[in-house]
């Protein structure tokens, strides 16, 4: 502790004499990173790092080059002071875990850091020294492509899965080798950009904006994440990159953030685009009003800072301010003492246990959606032929997904190739592509298709989007099957014999249209590098599937947004107030039909609820108590259930633990996830699943914005979903 408090004085000590000695020029050059790129450093760039004008470049990844990038930062220029070398490590390096949401759907802390810890040793090896990760935009519209990238619907889960992630990358301690800093993006609000269409404006009231989207950024900040990004988007009618409420007020005055604050890419000189302001000049000054502290690609603060400085209209303290908590994270790197990736220090890429940590995320992050038939998990000692059909059966650079720049599809082990290692000398497997692309519309292959369905056994069908269809900018307003899939599903029911849909996405797609046609869904999302020998396990009950859904399924688009944690309205639907639109009597008054709050063609439920996941094993939960049904507010309390394995086989099951606070200052959500833990039991085996809350976790921003816990009658359910009907009531009493 004392040594920690020396360290941190230290660095303060060392920042500030670096600052005394800086011009006014080579300070605004630590506020700017610069693209570069293809190992290659152009002359604009040497010359500007000569001068002092970069704090940090992004994109290259070239260990060479990037030691020569830092020679000349460090050797050559008058202070010699390093780099920051960001990259977007989302999801792995090299070694690609499965898309961040499907690493949600592991629910599973320790997993989602052991993979970021994979991509930061993997990335430091090759200079990278800061990512622009985690991406913890709470995103209840899977319209929007960048729902791939982010932790799902939920506030709890998100942060709690953020901040695993954020430590998995930063490490136990950033001055390590093998450490990189964190950012946590989007500040704030992007997740709900309007109509799930990328960079649309975000009107979010603040309200809710505390409540949901902020709640993962202030744990990431209360974590130390190193940095924080903006957002591309407006929120309320101000642009994130000039938000000054947000930024300065909240972020680094309320939250007393000691990081650093980036832009989003050139969304600095963007603020002009979106009509705040008339001219880069004006836009540099309402970035660093914000309090952006430094501006990726774009040259709007070189270019104009000093200028307005000078002028006095932005006052400097501003700029020492910005430039102060960059150059702290560059000490807390030791990057003064250790600007190069030194190749004694390498990580090895894609080593056995980096594999087997994305074999173990991408098996924990598959859900099986349903089972009706129980044809699932298929045979190995009956099964005598298998047919694989499908444009996502043997695409090992698809199922990396969304934001793999690194990511080696050499890598990959297809779900056709484990299929064919563990079919070999036990059965046949008979593989057809069927379609070119995710998307093709030509059924020409669908006879086939069918024929060889029928002379098999059974047959796997891996359907999905291609990795190009979610992602920054890759929204879709239609998020059924793309091309002819539904066809092609129809049509191989037609042969009569069981048929499993394995579906690789980005996002929750509408399958409304299919679930009924198969046996089973398997919902691997992109499950990265390892993502066929996990799907294997699944599929043959090597393993039993315990994904849970991060995300709710809409059952069509016109649902959306949809989600578990909803507010219940002054005329919430019931299952008998629901008339569906083909079942309306032609003598129907306009008041007759229900008068609650859900559609007249889907209901008011999702296809699939937050937290459902089915297992080759059956649970059951019984006998949920609280361990007092009267708590003093500022105490600790427990909830706790029995949990049974009634299966046969041994198996996790993702507890999860909810709570409605039944009256409030501002209406609160119909349940809400409190706590969540993986457990493993073996067949026959019970336990108790303990919860330790406290009073504290049961508060919400009021009317006035301030944070609150009100006295008052309170809800909890333990489940395996957020449907679980096992319920027990509290109530917190006011303090003594
Ligand atoms: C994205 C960011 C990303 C940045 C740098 C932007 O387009 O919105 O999430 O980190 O590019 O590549």
């Amino acid at each position: 502790m004392v040594e920690e408090a020396r360290g941190t004085e230290d660095v303060e000590q060392r920042v500030a004499a670096l600052l005394e000695r800086m011009s006014l020029e080579e300070k605004i050059g630590q506020m700017s990173l610069v693209n570069a790129g293809d190992s290659y450093i152009h002359d604009d760039l040497a010359e500007g790092l000569r001068a002092g004008r970069v704090g940090g470049v992004l994109n290259e990844v070239d260990a060479g080059t990037v030691n020569e990038l830092q020679r000349i930062a460090v050797q050559e220029s008058r202070l010699g002071i390093p780099l920051l070398i960001g990259r977007d490590v989302i999801h792995g390096f090299k070694t690609v875990m499965p898309i961040p949401l499907g690493q949600a759907a592991t629910w599973n802390p320790d997993l989602v850091m052991q993979g970021a810890r994979v991509a930061a040793c993997e990335a430091a090896s090759h200079g990278v020294n800061w990512t622009f990760a985690p991406m913890i935009d709470v995103c209840r519209d899977p319209r929007w492509g960048r729902i791939a990238e982010c932790l799902g619907e939920d506030p709890h889960l998100t942060s709690v899965l953020g901040v695993a992630m954020l430590r998995g990358f930063q490490g136990p301690d950033l001055g390590r080798p093998d450490a990189i800093a964190a950012c946590a993006k989007h500040f704030a609000g992007y997740g709900a950009v309007e109509s799930g269409r990328d960079y649309a404006a975000a009107n979010v009231p603040e309200n809710e904006l505390r409540n949901v989207h902020l709640r993962p950024f202030r744990a990431a900040a209360d974590a130390g994440v190193a940095t924080l990004m903006t957002s591309f988007s407006e929120v309320d009618g101000v642009p994130a990159t000039a938000n000054e409420r947000l930024v300065r007020r909240i972020l680094k005055d309320e939250w007393a953030f000691g990081g650093f604050v980036v832009s989003d890419w050139d969304s600095v000189r963007q603020l002009c685009i979106h009509g705040l302001t008339a001219d880069d000049r004006e836009s540099s000054r309402e970035a660093v009003t914000a309090g952006v502290d430094m501006e990726m690609h774009g040259d709007a603060y070189t270019v104009h800072l000093p200028q307005l400085v000078r002028s006095g209209e932005i006052d400097e303290r501003l700029v020492d301010d910005a430039v102060r908590r960059i150059l702290r994270l560059k000490f807390q790197l030791g990057l003064f003492e250790r600007p190069y990736a030194d190749p004694a220090d390498s990580h090895p890429i894609a080593s056995e246990a980096s594999l087997a940590t994305a074999r173990q995320a991408a098996l924990q992050s598959v859900v099986l959606l349903t089972n009706e038939h129980r044809v699932l998990p298929l045979s190995r000692e009956s099964l005598r032929s298998l047919a694989v059909i499908g444009p996502l059966a043997d695409a090992a650079d698809e199922q990396l997904g969304t934001w793999v720049f690194d990511g080696d599809a050499g890598l990959s082990v297809t779900p056709l190739q484990a299929i064919r290692e563990l079919a070999a000398g036990r059965f046949e497997v008979h593989y057809l592509r069927a379609m070119e692309t995710s998307r093709s519309r030509d059924t020409s292959a669908f006879g086939e298709a069918v024929a060889l369905a029928g002379q098999c056994d059974a047959t796997v069908l891996f359907l999905g989007e291609e990795a190009i269809l979610s992602g920054e900018a890759h929204c879709r307003a239609d998020i059924s099957l793309p091309g002819a899939q539904a066809q092609l599903v129809a049509r191989v029911r037609e042969a009569g014999k069981p048929v499993v849909a394995v579906i690789l996405a980005g996002r929750p797609l509408t399958l409304t249209d299919i679930v009924d046609r198969v046996d089973a869904v398997l919902y691997a999302w992109h499950p990265g590098t390892m993502g066929g020998p996990a799907i294997t396990d699944l599929l043959f009950g090597i393993k039993s599937p315990s994904g849970k859904l991060p995300v709710s399924f809409p059952r069509m688009v016109g649902q959306i947004p949809i989600y578990y944690s909803h507010k219940n309205t002054g005329k919430p639907p019931t299952p008998d107030s629901v008339v569906h639109i083909d079942d309306i009597d032609p003598k129907a008054q306009q008041l007759s039909l229900g008068m609650t709050a859900f559609h007249l063609d889907a209901g008011y439920t999702p296809l699939f609820a937050f937290g459902h996941g089915l297992s080759y094993t059956s649970f059951e939960y019984t006998g949920i108590r609280v361990s007092s049904e009267q708590i003093r507010l500022g105490q600790s309390f427990h909830v706790h259930a029995e949990l049974r394995n009634t299966g046969a086989v041994a198996a996790d099951e993702v507890v999860q633990l909810y709570v409605r606070d039944l009256v409030g200052n501002v209406t609160r959500p119909v349940r809400e996830l409190k706590g969540f833990r993986r457990v493993h039991l073996d067949p026959g085996q019970q336990v108790v699943v303990d919860f330790e809350l406290h009073t504290d976790d049961l508060a919400f921003y009021g009317r006035d914005m301030r944070l609150m816990v009100e006295p008052g009658e309170f809800q909890a359910w333990i489940g395996g979903s957020s449907e679980t009907g096992l319920c027990c009531a509290f109530r917190v009493l006011p303090p003594v």
